[in-house]
């Protein structure tokens, strides 16, 4: 039988080669394609298309067929990293452990880089082989509403605002920020593997209990990490004078409140197909270092 490990190792290196793939072409602005694959090809736990591989395979469906739409989604994610390390934002000089884009190629180019990947993402899915038009529609429209102006962009609103004073509005920031993208990666999965209804709602509830720990984890990292194990800056919220929930519930809340929302997670695929994975990838992710 295979292993955990073995099996995010395998979704991880096809993940990779699909990466290792897009925006190679030359070009006349060759900096830009440079400039997108270095952030996108530097590394990163790759969890969202993990996600989207694993409930794909467990529901069923082909990992060849989920895979535009996991590549889509994890281009998505880095365009919301490298906005996010901007000055504007949360000036941060390190990611993944590299210099943040903006350090390497200017605040220009890093903004346009994130604007390029996102467009690029959805070009993926439009052209998904081996999907319906139905799905890939669907699967514009799951990505599309997790990144856009009610979803992790939204969040991203509330946090730079610092719009969030208490548990119930920190809980909804992160659902935005965080929650949406893993949401989407547990529904382009379902999707890939024409996914029935009821199953959906499942890997959904899946999806939020989980990033709502896994954004809470990340917050306590921000803490008590070590920064080259994590590959960012350490105290980056507290130097941008964010309000996280290190601070609302302090390192112990924090714990609690992840191992609960990790329990839930793994209760809502109580009775999922080909779930061992799935219930170990949400434990994997509640106490991981980096
Ligand atoms: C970082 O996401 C941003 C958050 C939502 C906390 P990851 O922790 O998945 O970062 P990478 O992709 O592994 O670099
Ligand atoms: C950002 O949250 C999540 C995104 C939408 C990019 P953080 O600002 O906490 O993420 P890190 O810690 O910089 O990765
Ligand atoms: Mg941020
Ligand atoms: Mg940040
Ligand atoms: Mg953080």
């Amino acid at each position: 039988m295979e292993t955990f490990q073995a099996q995010y190792d395998r979704y991880r290196a096809a993940v990779e080669e699909y990466l290792q793939n897009l925006f190679l072409r030359d070009r006349p602005y060759g900096r830009l394609q440079e400039a997108m694959r270095y952030s996108l090809l530097a590394g990163g736990k790759r969890v969202r298309p993990v996600l989207v591989l694993a409930f794909c395979e467990a529901l069923g469906g082909e990992i060849g067929r989920a895979m535009p739409l996991g590549g889509a989604l994890e281009c998505v994610h880095t365009y919301s990293l490298i906005h996010d390390d901007l000055p504007c934002m949360d000036d941060d000089d390190l990611r993944r452990g590299r210099p943040t884009c903006h350090k390497v190629y200017g605040e220009a180019m890093a903004v346009l880089a994130g604007d390029a990947l996102q467009a690029e993402a959805f070009r993926l899915i439009s052209h998904a082989p081996g999907l319906s038009a139905e799905q890939r529609i669907e699967a514009v429209h799951t990505l599309s509403a997790a990144c856009g102006g009610d979803g992790m962009v939204a969040g991203q609103v509330l946090d730079v605002e610092g719009l969030a004073h208490d548990e119930a509005s920190q809980r909804d920031l992160c659902l935005r920020k965080t929650g949406g993208l893993l949401g989407a990666a547990v529904d382009l999965g379902c999707i890939a593997a024409g996914a029935l209804p009821e199953r959906r709602r499942q890997a959904a509830s899946y999806a939020e209990h989980a990033g709502l720990a896994f954004q809470v984890r990340d917050d306590m990292l921000d803490v008590i990490a070590d920064q080259t194990e994590f590959g960012k800056p350490i105290g980056s919220d507290r130097a941008e004078g964010k309000q996280t929930f290190a601070d609302l519930l302090g390192l112990e809340g924090c714990e609690k409140l992840v191992a609960e929302e990790t329990r839930l997670a793994k209760e809502a695929i109580g009775d999922f197909p080909g779930r061992a994975f799935l219930l170990e990838l949400a434990d994997s992710l509640a106490d991981r270092r980096k």
